[in-house]
């Protein structure tokens, strides 16, 4: 319960705003960790803002996001971003919607959630984010944006249960038309652990 309320705390931080909610606390061990990125599933093939991510393993313990972000409007905060987490639980069954949060600005969110890695994310798209505070709609490629050392640099909690998450992010105008979604598969492991 500690831990959870750890976790929480965390995310209130982190949260200026929106509905927070963990509707399933999986039985797992919680602790200091390391990201791996797993897979990235698309699914806005249809959409005003496309984030045409992919992954590519750079060496054994090392990778990158690679792809182009093409968005036909502005990613500001004008935009509400839906973040939905489902965990493998412990007999490795996905619970979904194990913690869902909304927040009415998607780009404040994500800057916030992203911390020291936000600019350094958008420099690696050609984006200087000091000089707009929004993505203005364009074509962004990057050669490759390393991830291997994710959670260091962001805001993200400082411990997290081990296991397994699938993260579904869809943004959304004002009157709910959906403009734009990605999905991660990650693996929360301890820091030492590698593969
Ligand atoms: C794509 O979006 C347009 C505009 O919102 C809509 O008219 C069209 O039906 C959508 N197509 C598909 C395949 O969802
Ligand atoms: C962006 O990525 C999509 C999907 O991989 C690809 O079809 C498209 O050609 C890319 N656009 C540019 C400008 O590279
Ligand atoms: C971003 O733009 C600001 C203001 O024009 C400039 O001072 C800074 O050097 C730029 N950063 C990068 C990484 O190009
Ligand atoms: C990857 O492994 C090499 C050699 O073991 C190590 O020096 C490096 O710090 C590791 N990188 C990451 C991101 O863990």
């Amino acid at each position: 319960m500690k831990y959870i309320l750890i976790i929480l705390t965390e995310f209130l931080i982190l949260v200026d705003s929106g509905v927070r909610d963990f509707k399933f606390r999986p039985n797992l061990p919680l602790g200091d960790y390391r990201i791996h990125f797993i897979a990235i599933i698309q699914c806005n093939s249809n959409s005003t803002i496309q984030h045409n991510f992919f992954l590519y393993k750079t060496s054994r313990n090392t990778t990158d996001l690679r792809g182009n972000i093409t968005s036909l409007r502005a990613f500001d905060d004008s935009l509400i971003i839906n973040l939905k987490m489902d965990i493998k639980d412990k007999i490795g069954n996905w619970q979904s919607n194990a913690y869902t949060y909304k927040s009415p600005q998607a780009y404040t969110c994500i800057k916030n959630f992203l911390g020291g890695e936000f600019p350094k994310f958008l420099n690696k798209y050609g984006i200087n984010a000091s000089i707009y505070n929004i993505i203005p709609p364009g074509i962004y490629t990057t050669k490759g944006y390393d991830v291997s050392n994710y959670p260091e640099n962001t805001n993200f909690p400082k411990q997290i249960f081990y296991g397994t998450y699938k993260f579904n992010i869809i943004y959304t105008e004002k009157n709910g038309d959906r403009c734009g979604c990605f999905t991660f598969v990650i693996e929360v492991k301890r820091p030492w652990e590698i593969e």
